[in-house]
């Protein structure tokens, strides 16, 4: 996919092709050190893909050393208790996690502390045999802070989120993918890729169901089941109102590929 650089420079972002917006954190030297002026650029980039029907999916990666390892460490080191509890970047991550878009990160290497965190904000992650996800913010006297206590035990269970937190200990992309962490294993040359084409396949399929279905799905995280079904349930009526609806069970019945419109 063709890229260009954003405004600045600590993300890439290509044009949307076959419906997926392609975003490269662009820190390399750093290991993609995720700083705020990133995060900032992601959100950014997001909120402009959240109106733009012209993109259906994106897919956000790394390199091939790592998707990113965790804050910028520099730039935290002289932070206040007050400074980190009013930052900006607190509403840049809720506004990365409740991009409405299905949203895929594509993890090459190291994806630790905030990186892990991120690419746990998004919808599935897709990554390379060569991946180590990790939460080693014990490390610095200090813990996950961005979710990942919170994500991540709902994710793999208390015992290995208590592991990892507690240890600081990276997991390998087949134990991660064991756990439920993460969705496929891939040859690292092919993670991209194959997150391009699950985008891909994603942003054929009937845009507003997508949305509530995704949104659907997020609520199991958030509230108690009965609820959860109820919300279930109305996204589920909510469907029915659409054109899109129509045209698939249309074009099943007629025996053709359906067109969707995202009406
Ligand atoms: N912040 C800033 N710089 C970082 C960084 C980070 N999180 N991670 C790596 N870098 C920098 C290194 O300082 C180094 O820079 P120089 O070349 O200028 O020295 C460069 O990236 C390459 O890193 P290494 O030489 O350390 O590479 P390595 O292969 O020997 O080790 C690593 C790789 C194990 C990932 C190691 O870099 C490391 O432990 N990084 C820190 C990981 C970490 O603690 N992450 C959590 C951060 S806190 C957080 O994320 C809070 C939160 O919840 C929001």
């Amino acid at each position: 996919m063709a890229e260009k650089p954003a405004e600045s420079s600590d993300i890439l972002v290509s044009t949307p092709r076959d419906g997926v917006l392609l975003i490269t954190l662009n820190r390399p030297k750093v290991l993609n050190a995720l700083r705020s002026k990133l995060i900032g650029e992601v959100r950014a980039e997001l909120e402009r893909a959240a109106e733009d029907e012209a993109v259906r999916a994106v897919v956000v990666t790394g390199n091939e050393r790592a998707f990113a390892a965790g804050a910028d460490i520099t730039e935290m080191k002289d932070k206040s208790a007050v400074e980190v509890l009013t930052d900006t970047r607190l509403a840049a991550w809720q506004a990365i996690g409740g991009f409405p878009k299905p949203i895929i990160a594509a993890v090459n290497g190291y994806c630790l502390g905030g990186g892990c965190e991120l690419a746990m904000s998004m919808d599935i992650i897709v990554a390379g045999e060569d991946a180590r996800f990790g939460q080693p913010e014990i490390n610095l006297g200090i813990i996950p802070g961005a979710g990942g206590t919170q994500r991540l035990s709902r994710n793999v269970g208390k015992s290995l989120a208590m592991k990892m937190v507690l240890s600081g200990e990276m997991m390998r992309a087949r134990d991660a993918l064991a756990a439920g962490l993460i969705a496929e294993v891939v040859p690292p040359e092919l993670t991209v890729e194959r997150a391009l084409e699950l985008a891909a396949l994603i942003a054929t399929k009937p845009p507003i169901a997508v949305r509530l279905a995704k949104a659907s799905v997020a609520q199991s995280y958030e509230l108690p089941l009965q609820q959860a079904l109820d919300y279930e349930r109305k996204a589920f009526a909510l469907c029915f109102a659409t054109e899109d609806r129509l045209e698939g069970v249309s074009a099943f019945i007629e025996k053709r590929k359906p067109s969707f419109k995202g009406r």
